[in-house]
């Protein structure tokens, strides 16, 4: 996606090989355009999956799930951080390791909002390491639902997030592929077709 390419470069901060700062326009401060570009452009590359649901988890993923479910006119749900205490019975969970914060979290949906008849697509801000959405895809493949794909805002290629999603046979389309970067120097490649 020309447009957000333009707005990495121009706005995005190169922490270090590794980190890229989006807080100025898509994490922190929130481009709302932006944000509904980026919808549109979801609902278009999955248009004849016959979505019922968007799923993506807190907290940065939210503004894009939601731009994404009203391009398709279509509910959103995240999947919640917070320690599942009484829940019990009555979510789906799956534990997630954050290689960024060296911790692991759960991550759970009430049962109510995610079913066998759905078809739901997974979108996130980031695509890096790949452990929050391989817990999401969990998530969906307990419920009985039917995953058709996932959509990542930024995806960084040199880590392993794709590998581990394409091996499980979920197709993946990010609007901005990022092969590496230094300050000043930010190298994108095309995503490749459904
Ligand atoms: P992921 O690939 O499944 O996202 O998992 P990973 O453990 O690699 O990422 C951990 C968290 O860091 C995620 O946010 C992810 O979106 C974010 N992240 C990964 N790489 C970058 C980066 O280069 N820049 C920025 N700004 N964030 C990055 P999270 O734990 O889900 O937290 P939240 O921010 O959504 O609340
Ligand atoms: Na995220
Ligand atoms: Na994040």
């Amino acid at each position: 996606m020309k447009l957000l390419e333009e707005r990495i470069r121009a706005e995005g901060r190169i922490l270090s090989d590794k980190v890229l700062k989006v807080d100025a326009f898509l994490n922190h401060q929130v481009d709302t355009m932006l944000a509904v570009e980026i919808g549109r452009e979801f609902a278009r590359l999955f248009a004849h999956e016959h979505i019922t649901k968007v799923l993506t988890i807190e907290a940065s993923g939210i503004q894009f799930a939601m731009a994404t479910g009203i391009a398709l006119n279509v509910p959103f749900v995240y999947a919640k951080k917070k320690k599942a205490v009484t829940q019990g019975d009555q979510v789906y969970a799956a534990s997630v390791h954050s290689f960024t914060r060296g911790e692991t979290y759960q991550v759970s949906i009430v049962k109510d909002y995610l079913n066998p008849e759905d078809r739901v697509l997974i979108v996130d801000d980031f695509l890096a390491t790949g452990a929050a959405l391989v817990g999401l895809a969990d998530i969906v493949a307990e419920s009985g639902a039917t995953l058709v794909g996932m959509g990542c805002v930024i995806e960084k290629t040199f880590q392993e997030g794709r590998g581990l999603i394409e091996e499980r046979g979920i197709p993946v389309q990010s609007l901005a592929r990022i092969v590496s970067m230094s300050p000043g120097q930010v190298e994108f490649t095309a995503e490749k077709p459904l």
